[in-house]
């Protein structure tokens, strides 16, 4: 199977994406991810100014999925250009930049000084908590206004990241590609938590933090049919429990132009390959000559 797509204005040579904050930087993940596989990478987001993160525990398994809540620990953008803007070029895959903060001149501030870092697109982390403690996400005219303050900064490609918490999901979509995103990624994490029954203290210090794996892939893929169906001109990455092939067809089938992987990357650093490998396999099996075919290809009933 051909695994060319075109995402917006990209042209990727395959639909795998790893995704943001699961291969950090990439350059520290280049010996261990087999990063030629991927039509991207997304590095972990990076604020305007150092963020410290959250202390330990910052990672939980919880039922058939995994809670973090590492608070986006990063150095800030001009520490992360000098540590390795120089080395984006020399790996075998393009890299986009993913920016985050707690006010929309922040991330305008973090696209701007990135775009200059050699990254090919940028993704908008709109997950994170504004000043009041909300995640943009959740409100379709703020992540309208993050989105377009960074489409102000750079002429990069911009992906923006959703949440599955908003309802209705399609509304913020609408918005962010009104607001000039050229691509929505469905899903981030899930808010989530556990308690510990024996200590009585939560899995996480930050007590909520964000569920994805498994679990997730269900809810990720009825935000990708609900996008798709209600505002169908924005391409959409799925992101959410991908860690086969099949995965990887069903968000495709259901409307995703490319596939991110995440958690799965943490058991199997090298999981790319059986998922690339199983795609060809299933195109073989089913007469599918090119991925681009599968994407939105669902029968309904
Ligand atoms: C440990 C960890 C760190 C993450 N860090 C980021 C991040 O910095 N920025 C971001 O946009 N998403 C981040 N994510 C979310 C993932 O990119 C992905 O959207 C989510 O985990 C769902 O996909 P998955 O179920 O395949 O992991 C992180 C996820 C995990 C598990």
């Amino acid at each position: 199977m051909n695994l060319d797509v075109i995402l917006g204005p990209l042209h990727l040579r395959s639909p795998l994406i790893a995704a943001s904050g699961t291969v950090g930087s990439v350059v520290d993940f280049a010996d261990s991810v087999d990063f030629a596989l991927y039509g991207a990478a997304v590095a972990k987001s990076v604020s305007p100014e150092p963020w410290e993160g959250r202390p330990a525990p910052r990672l939980a398994p919880a039922g058939a999925g995994m809670l973090n809540g590492i608070g986006i620990q990063n150095p800030g953008v001009e520490a992360w250009k000098a540590q390795y803007a120089s080395k984006l070029a020399a790996l075998p895959v393009p890299v986009w930049g993913s920016v985050v903060a707690h006010d929309i001149e922040g991330f305008a501030t973090v696209a701007a000084a990135m775009a200059t870092a050699g990254v090919v697109a940028i993704e908008v982390n709109l997950s994170c908590p504004n000043l009041d403690g909300l995640p943009f996400a959740l409100d379709p005219s703020l992540s309208a206004s993050v989105v377009a303050s960074v489409r102000e900064a750079t002429d990069l490609p911009i992906g923006a990241k959703l949440s599955p918490d908003a309802q209705p999901i399609a509304a913020v979509a609408d918005a962010v590609a009104g607001a000039g995103a050229d691509w929505v990624v469905l899903t981030n994490t899930a808010m989530g938590a556990r308690i510990d029954t024996t200590t009585r203290r939560p899995l996480l210090s930050g007590t909520i933090g964000g569920y994805s794996g498994e679990a997730l892939r269900p809810i990720a893929l009825r935000c990708v049919l609900e996008v798709a169906r209600d505002v169908p001109d924005i391409p959409i990455v799925g992101c959410g429990g991908v860690s086969t092939s099949a995965d990887a067809v069903e968000f495709l089938l259901a409307g995703a132009t490319c596939v991110a992987i995440g958690t799965a990357h943490f058991g199997a650093p090298r999981v790319a390959g059986r998922i690339a490998k199983g795609l060809h396999t299933y195109g073989r099996a089913h007469g599918v000559e090119r991925a681009s075919e599968l994407i939105g290809a669902y029968e309904p009933w």
